[in-house]
């Protein structure tokens, strides 16, 4: 079929599977010049691998220090004349390409949250590569069946206690307006943002890997959380969001003591504000972004998930003489970049000033936009947009 992209609100119907794939190998490629991480991973799972910083953590071990890698994902598959999710492009993608290079590369795809896939994962670790030495957790969903009380939570991105309100960008359009987000009226929206995203999963999944005995000699586990500036407390860090991540930290000494007779090691590790499909449908967010973008490029030190995770993994989970670097409250910092005083001065000064008419020029709105539809394998200048692609592509290991 002819695919275009096609949108609706912030996301996009549709994905180009050669431009996804494209985008696959861009991130491998990245990887491969950057050269070896010494004593890297070598059994991976990662829980949310299709996309976003999940997919690059895979990408970064498999082609850092050649691990064998188990992904899990859900998304859509394609059928005639309907075309497949990003994740899932992207999937089969990967697993081609490690085919092709010789790593073990294996997915799961279903719901996270569920005992079943968890228990498929730890049925596959054990048949195929006995333990895995990291386990990546980067969901990030709206929604949570919980499988022990059967309840659907759903989560809000929403202040707490007061209304906040601020400039805001329609990032399709170009245009910068004012926005005002009520705060939560019940106790249990925050109470179900933090079931949704906070560390209840991720335990429950440390656990079943214990108790099917996966989990390596010196095990490592990292889940990925967010701070950034003040001016996105409000909607981030003080707000829902903000507070299933806080849960996600209160995880960590749980999962140590789970861990601890593998000697295991869990981290949260604080990411940089990139453009992903979860991040553009945060209010405030993608203005804050291409904001920030803008500068980090001008100053030469911008990122996106496949330069984050790589220096992830080589800078603080596996340096060279084994310390892993965390802050006061024991978190790896790898937003280091983007909370430097330089960059955060600079990015208030241009926040203040932001309207729809300077936004071009003051900001990197165009980098956003591009960003966003290349997530979708769109804006590929080496693709013929015009041109049947067939849309039906198979996942090797799902057959
Ligand atoms: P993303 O949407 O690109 O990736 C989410 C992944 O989760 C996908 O692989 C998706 O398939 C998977 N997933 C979601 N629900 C699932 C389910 N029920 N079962 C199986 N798989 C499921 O998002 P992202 O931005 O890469 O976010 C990953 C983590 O990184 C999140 O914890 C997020 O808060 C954090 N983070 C993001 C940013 C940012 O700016 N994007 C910054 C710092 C931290
Ligand atoms: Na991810």
């Amino acid at each position: 079929m002819i695919i275009q992209p096609r949108t609706r609100g912030f996301i996009c119907l549709t994905c180009h599977p050669v431009g996804t794939a494209n985008n696959v190998k861009k991130q491998i490629q990245y990887v491969q010049s950057q050269g070896a991480i010494e004593n890297g991973p070598k059994k991976v799972l990662v829980i949310g691998a299709s996309t976003g910083f999940g997919l690059s953590s895979r990408i970064a071990a498999a082609y850092g220090s050649g691990a064998a890698t188990i992904g899990v994902f859900h998304g859509k598959a394609p059928s005639k004349g309907k075309t497949a999710n990003a994740g899932w492009y992207n999937t089969a993608a990967f697993e081609n390409d490690a085919a092709k290079d010789g790593l073990y590369a294996k997915s799961v795809h279903g719901d996270a949250f569920s005992m079943e896939v968890k228990e498929a994962a730890a049925a596959l670790i054990k048949k195929d590569l006995g333990t895995v030495d990291l386990i990546v957790y980067s969901l990030a969903a709206p929604k949570r069946l919980d499988p022990i009380s059967g309840t659907n939570f759903s989560s809000v991105l929403k202040p707490i206690g007061a209304p906040f309100s601020n400039k805001t960008v329609d990032f399709h359009a170009g245009t910068v307006s004012n926005i005002t987000i009520q705060p939560v009226e019940k106790q249990e929206e925050i109470d179900n943002t933090i079931k949704v995203m906070g560390g209840e999963d991720w335990k429950l999944w440390i656990e079943v890997l214990e108790k099917a005995g996966v989990l390596g000699e010196n095990v490592k586990t990292v889940a990925y959380s967010y701070i950034g500036p003040e001016l996105t407390f409000p909607i981030y860090k003080n707000g829902t969001i903000g507070q299933a991540k806080i849960d996600l930290e209160k995880t960590v000494p749980t999962l140590n003591d789970l861990m601890k007779d593998v000697h295991g090691a869990a981290y949260v590790s604080v990411n940089k504000a990139l453009v992903t499909q979860s991040s553009s449908a945060i209010p405030v967010v993608p203005l804050y972004i291409s904001l920030l973008y803008k500068i980090m490029k001008e100053k030469g030190i911008h990122e996106g998930t496949i330069e984050q995770a790589y220096r992830l993994f080589k800078e603080r989970l596996y340096t060279a003489d084994g310390a892993v670097p965390v802050d006061e409250a024991g978190r790896i910092r790898i937003d280091d970049w983007e909370m430097r005083d330089d960059v955060q001065a600079e990015v208030s000064k241009l926040w203040d000033i932001a309207t729809s008419e300077n936004l071009a020029e003051i900001s990197d709105i165009e980098g956003y936009r591009n960003e966003f539809f290349e997530l979708f394998g769109f804006n590929d200048p080496t693709i013929d947009y015009d041109v049947e692609v067939d849309e039906i592509v198979p996942i090797a290991s799902l057959e």
